[in-house]
């Protein structure tokens, strides 16, 4: 599909779906007068990075005193079940965060209930569930339907229907999902976040959600490299994040 009709497909799609107007509204702004939003201080964020990165390995002993190397083995079932389906699945979406660090933040913090902005093929979404699955809690996820791809349905398309049960899945764009998410769930253990990577979004979302952490709970943000806006928002909070260095990107994470 060339580019142009993608745009309009996509388009066409969101006119069909009144629910999702204000953020057709939000893309456009985005994609014209917004458009620095998306890199906005990324070169001062990357070299700032760069200086502190370590591990996934290092950051989950330093932060939460736990091995990770047992994950894999532990869920090798599972993680090859998941692989299978991510390879049966006819669209293409975005790429998974780092499962041991999501899942062992979940193990660290008891978690009972997580929320994650995000979900793709599911695989930040396994990993919480995983954890979950332990002790009942509720995982609360929001993510965009796939419009231009007809891919509303393989959203979580990894994640085992037995896992499930635990899953609260919301359809919208996070300035939608996460009000009514919050209308649930009040507090939560853990953050994942990998949904909107402009600037103005994530200040949004990550004040909104870092005011509902618990004390000891988890906050991770994948690619905090695309902008300043992860590194902006700890100096203003006067937070001591941990930087991850994992698959070409930064991930950051901090115990509240
Ligand atoms: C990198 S993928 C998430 C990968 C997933 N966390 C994993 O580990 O498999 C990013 C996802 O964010 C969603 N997304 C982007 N902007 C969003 C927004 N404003 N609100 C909700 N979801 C959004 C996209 O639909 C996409 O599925």
């Amino acid at each position: 599909m060339s580019e142009i009709a993608r745009v309009l497909k996509t388009f066409v799609a969101y006119l069909k779906r009144p629910d999702l107007y204000p953020e057709l509204g939000r893309k456009i702004i985005k994609n014209t007068v917004n458009r620095g939003n998306a890199f906005k201080g990324k070169e001062k964020t990357n070299s700032w990075a760069a200086s502190k990165a370590i591990s996934q390995k290092e950051a989950i002993s330093k932060l939460f005193g736990i091995d990770m190397d047992s994950f894999k083995s532990n869920y090798a079932e599972v993680l090859k079940y998941s692989e299978q389906r991510e390879k049966e699945c006819p669209i293409k979406m975005g790429d998974p965060g780092a499962l041991e660090l999501i899942y062992y933040a979940c193990e660290f913090t008891n978690a009972k209930n997580v929320i994650e902005t995000g979900v793709a093929y599911g695989w930040s979404s396994l990993a919480a569930l995983l954890s979950l699955e332990k002790r009942g809690g509720t995982l609360y996820s929001s993510d965009m339907p796939y419009l231009a791809q007809d891919g509303d349905q393989y959203v979580g398309y990894v994640v085992p229907e037995n896992l499930k049960s635990n899953w609260k899945l919301f359809r919208f764009a996070d300035k939608e999902s996460l009000p009514k998410i919050f209308a649930e769930s009040s507090t939560f253990d853990v953050l994942h976040y990998d949904s909107d990577k402009a600037y103005n979004g994530r200040m949004w979302a990550y004040d909104e959600v870092y005011n509902r952490l618990k004390l000891g709970g988890v906050f991770i943000s994948d690619d905090i490299g695309d902008n300043s806006a992860y590194q902006d928002f700890c100096e203003k909070n006067g937070i001591e994040t941990t930087v991850v260095e994992y698959e070409g990107k930064y991930i950051g994470v901090f115990v509240k």
